[in-house]
């Protein structure tokens, strides 16, 4: 068991990917702990299957995500390792995509990751130890399907893993990991026939599965990547080699 007794928070785990990074976590021995905007259904049904209990909050406001965690230290439940899962996809070419749709994407996918690291960061800090890994995407490298405020939001965590790992060394380790195109509720929701002949350029042939992605995260999570931080693991079947 890889991260027996690890305490792991996923932010964006009712579904998809961190979802997969959850059931995987607990297969490994982590205590996980959950995370949705909402209280949705998928959310319940996943903390019921993994008896691991959630939490909800708009990773974009930063006094909820600061009073999420704050409630899980007051209970003494600090956090070794937090997964930064959750994101949006407004897919949407340059000239029409609003000013507000670009404010959204920031605020969830970089004030995300921004938020909830500078909530767990005050206690690893204090303990010494923790590790955070962000989940970026191969389009923060390049713009593979007309959605560019998406992939500079993904381009941001690339940079942003980078500089705090460098101010975080050497008791906190921060990675990430950028997906290719995984089979996902987000990649269903903004599939296009650009986007199909995109995933039939793909080396390995198919999509990637989500539990094939929280494979990289948790390996970034576990004792065997103690002298990783600060990188971004692309895991996209090759399709970023053939540019
Ligand atoms: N799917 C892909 O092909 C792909 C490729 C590269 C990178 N990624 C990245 O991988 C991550 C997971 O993607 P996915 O495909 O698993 O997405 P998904 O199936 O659409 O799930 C998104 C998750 O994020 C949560 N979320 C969204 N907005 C939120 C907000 N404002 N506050 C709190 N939680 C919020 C959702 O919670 P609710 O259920 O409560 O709404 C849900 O748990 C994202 O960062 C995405 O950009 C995905």
């Amino acid at each position: 068991m890889i991260l027996e007794g690890m305490r792991i928070l996923i932010t964006g785990s009712s579904r998809g990917i961190g979802a997969a990074i959850a059931r995987l976590a607990k297969k490994n021995g982590a205590k996980v702990i959950l995370h949705g905007k909402k209280e949705s259904a998928a959310l319940k049904s996943l903390s019921t299957e993994l008896g691991s209990e959630y939490v909800t909050c708009d990773v974009s406001d930063e006094q909820e995500v600061r009073a999420v965690v704050l409630g899980l230290e007051e209970k003494g439940e600090n956090i070794d390792v937090l997964i930064n899962s959750a994101g949006i996809n407004l897919s949407k070419p340059f000239l029409e995509q609003s000013g507000e749709s670009w404010n959204e994407t920031f605020m969830v996918n970089v004030m995300g990751t921004v938020n909830f690291s500078k909530a767990v960061l005050i206690k690893m800090l204090q303990r010494e130890k923790g590790r955070i890994i962000n989940i970026s995407s191969i389009r923060g490298y390049q713009n593979t399907s007309g959605s560019p405020a998406y992939a500079a939001s993904k381009a941001a965590i690339i940079n942003l893993t980078a500089s705090m790992a460098k101010e975080f060394a050497p008791s906190i380790l921060i990675n990430a990991v950028a997906p290719g195109f995984t089979n996902t509720e987000m990649t269903r929701q903004t599939m296009t026939e650009r986007t199909k002949r995109q995933i039939s350029e793909i080396p390995v042939g198919r999509l990637a599965e989500p539990e094939e992605i929280a494979e990289v995260a948790l390996f970034l999570a576990s004792e065997k990547a103690k002298y990783i931080t600060g990188q971004t693991i692309i895991v996209d079947g090759g399709y970023s080699l053939k540019r």
